[in-house]
C-alpha cells in the first residue's frame, strides 16, 4: 500500500517546485500519495521559507502542532530556506524532527527519510544539473526551474544565504523539460529563479552559458505546443532593451511583468545595494509602457527599512503613482540575520513602519478599484484553471489578471474570450463570448 505524505509548502514559487521535486524523488523509491490530513501521514514535511521573520517564528509552534497529531511513528521533515539559515538549532529546538534538508540540497530527500537525525543545509551543493523525477501538481502550468541561488547582495534578503550563488541550468535541460511539459498538456511554462534575466552568466562549474534569458525565452517560444510562457523574479537592472523587446514582441510571452522596485527613494534604494536609483527605475518602467501598452507591472515593496524618512516613504507612493502597477506585493522590513541591514542601528519603529505600510496599501486599493474600471467591457484571453462554487470558473489573462466567469469543468485547461461585465479590485468577472 503507498504511503501517505503531509508536505505543506511556504514561500515563493521556487518552494513549491522544490516541492514537486521532493514528490518525485521519494516516489522513485516508493509510492507516496499526497494527504492533506497530518494524522494519517506516514511522512510530515514542512516546506519554509524564511525571507521574513514571522513565518520563521511559526515554524516551531507548527511542528508542535505536528507532533500532538501525528501518528505513531510518523516522521517529520523541515526542508527549505529556513532549514538552510537554522540547520542543526532545529533538532535542539524541536527533537520529535528527524531530518533538516536545506534549500540546496532537495535530491537528498531519500536519504533523509532512511537515516536518523539528518542534517544537510551546504549552500554550496550544486544541484543545477541534477535530473530530477517527473511530478507536476498543477497540470495547467508547468514550473520550470532556470537558475538557482542568487549573486545580489540585497542588504535586506537572507536568500543568497540560504540558496547561495547563483547557478543558471543548462539551456538544453531547460528546453527538454519545456518540451516535455507542453506536450503533456502544460499550456503555460513559469519559468522561475531568483534572477531570471541575469540567466547564462554563469553555469555549474563557472562555464558561461551560450544564451542569455532573452535567446532562452525566444528559443522557449518555438516549442509548438507553448501558449504562454511567465517568468519570475526578474531583476529591474537587467531590463535592458533586448530584453524588453523580446518580452513586447513575443506573443507567446505574457504579458505581466515584475519590476521589484523595493523602495521609491534613492537614498533607500541605495543603502538596500540595489544598484538602481528612482529616476532610472522611472525610466524603465516608462519604456516598458512604450514598448508594452498592453502589459501590467507588478512590484515588491518594503517599507519601514532602517533610514527610512517620511520624504523616502512619499518618494515611493510616487514612483507607485507614476508608475501605476497593476500589483503590489508590499511588506513590512523585517531584519534578517546575515544580512548587511540588521546590523544597521537607524532603525523605524514598528508603529510608523506598520503606518505606512497601510498607507501605501490603501492609496493603491484606490487606485486599483480606478484601474479596474477600465476594464469593463474589454475582451480578455482567458486560461482557465480552476472550478469554483456556484457555476463558475476562474483563470488567468496574459497580463496575469485573475477572471471569474460562468462556466464549467469542460474550460478547464482552455484559453478562451472573456468580455469583462463586472471588474473588481482583485477580479475581473466576465462572459465568456
Ligand atoms: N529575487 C526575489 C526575491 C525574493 S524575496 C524576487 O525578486 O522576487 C521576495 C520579496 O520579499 C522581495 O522582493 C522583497 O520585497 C521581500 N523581502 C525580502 N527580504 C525582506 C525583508 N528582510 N523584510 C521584508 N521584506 C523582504
Ligand atoms: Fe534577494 Fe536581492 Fe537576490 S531581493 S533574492 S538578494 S535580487
Amino acid at each position: 500500500m503507498a504511503k501517505k505524505l503531509f508536505l505543506k509548502t511556504l514561500g515563493c514559487a521556487m518552494n513549491v517546485r522544490d516541492s514537486e521535486h521532493m514528490i518525485a524523488e521519494l516516489n522513485r523509491v516508493e509510492q507516496y500519495d499526497l494527504t492533506q490530513d497530518e494524522s494519517e501521514a506516514d511522512l510530515i514535511i514542512i516546506n519554509t521559507c524564511s525571507v521574513r521573520e514571522k513565518p520563521v517564528n511559526k515554524l516551531f509552534s507548527e511542528i508542535g502542532q505536528f507532533v500532538k497529531h501525528k501518528k505513531k511513528g510518523a516522521k517529520i521533515g523541515v526542508c527549505g530556506c529556513t532549514a538552510s539559515h537554522l540547520g542543526k538549532e532545529i533538532l535542539k529546538r524541536a527533537p520529535e524532527v528527524s531530518f533538516v534538508l536545506g534549500a540546496r540540497n532537495v535530491s537528498k530527500i531519500t536519504q533523509a527519510i532512511n537515516s536518523e537525525k539528518f542534517v544537510d543545509i551546504n549552500i554550496n551543493y550544486d544541484e543545477s544539473e541534477y535530473a530530477f523525477g517527473e511530478f507536476r501538481q498543477n497540470p495547467y502550468k508547468a514550473y520550470i526551474n532556470i537558475s538557482i541561488g542568487c549573486d545580489k547582495k540585497c542588504a535586506f534578503c537572507i536568500v543568497p544565504h540560504t540558496r547561495g550563488e547563483e547557478i543558471s541550468i543548462p539551456h538544453d535541460i531547460i528546453l527538454n523539460e519545456a518540451a516535455k511539459a507542453a506536450k503533456n498538456g502544460a499550456k503555460e511554462l513559469f519559468l522561475l529563479g531568483q534572477n531570471v534575466n541575469n540567466y547564462g552568466k554563469r553555469l555549474s562549474g563557472g562555464k558561461k552559458g551560450t544564451l542569455n534569458f532573452s535567446q532562452l525565452l525566444s528559443q522557449i517560444s518555438k516549442i509548438n505546443e507553448v501558449e504562454r510562457i511567465r517568468f519570475t523574479s526578474p531583476h529591474p537592472l537587467h531590463m535592458d532593451d533586448e530584453f524588453l523587446e523580446v518580452f513586447a514582441s513575443n506573443p507567446k510571452i505574457c504579458k505581466s511583468m515584475h519590476m521589484p522596485l523595493q523602495s521609491g527613494s534613492t537614498n533607500i534604494l541605495k543603502s538596500m545595494k540595489r544598484g538602481y536609483s528612482k529616476e532610472w527605475f522611472l525610466k524603465r518602467a516608462e519604456k516598458l509602457r512604450q514598448m508594452s501598452p498592453d502589459a501590467a507591472i507588478s512590484t515588491d515593496i518594503i517599507v519601514g527599512f532602517p533610514g527610512e524618512s517620511e520624504k523616502d516613504f512619499e518618494d515611493t507612493i510616487e514612483v507607485i503613482e507614476r508608475v501605476g502597477f497593476e500589483q503590489i506585493f508590499s511588506f513590512k522590513y523585517s531584519a534578517r540575520p546575515f544580512t548587511t541591514a540588521a546590523q544597521m542601528t537607524n532603525t523605524i519603529d514598528d508603529e510608523t513602519a506598520s503606518l505606512r505600510l497601510q498607507r501605501l496599501q490603501s492609496r493603491h486599493a484606490s487606485m486599483l478599484d480606478e484601474m479596474s474600471q477600465r476594464y469593463l467591457d474589454k475582451i480578455f484571453e482567458v486560461y482557465f484553471e480552476e472550478l469554483r462554487d456556484n457555476g463558475m470558473i476562474a483563470g488567468r489573462t496574459s497580463q496575469n489578471f485573475a477572471v471569474c466567469a460562468t462556466g464549467s469543468e469542460e474550460l478547464l485547461g482552455k484559453i478562451k474570450n472573456v468580455k469583462i461585465t463586472h471588474p473588481q479590485r482583485l477580479i475581473l468577472y466576465g462572459q465568456v463570448v
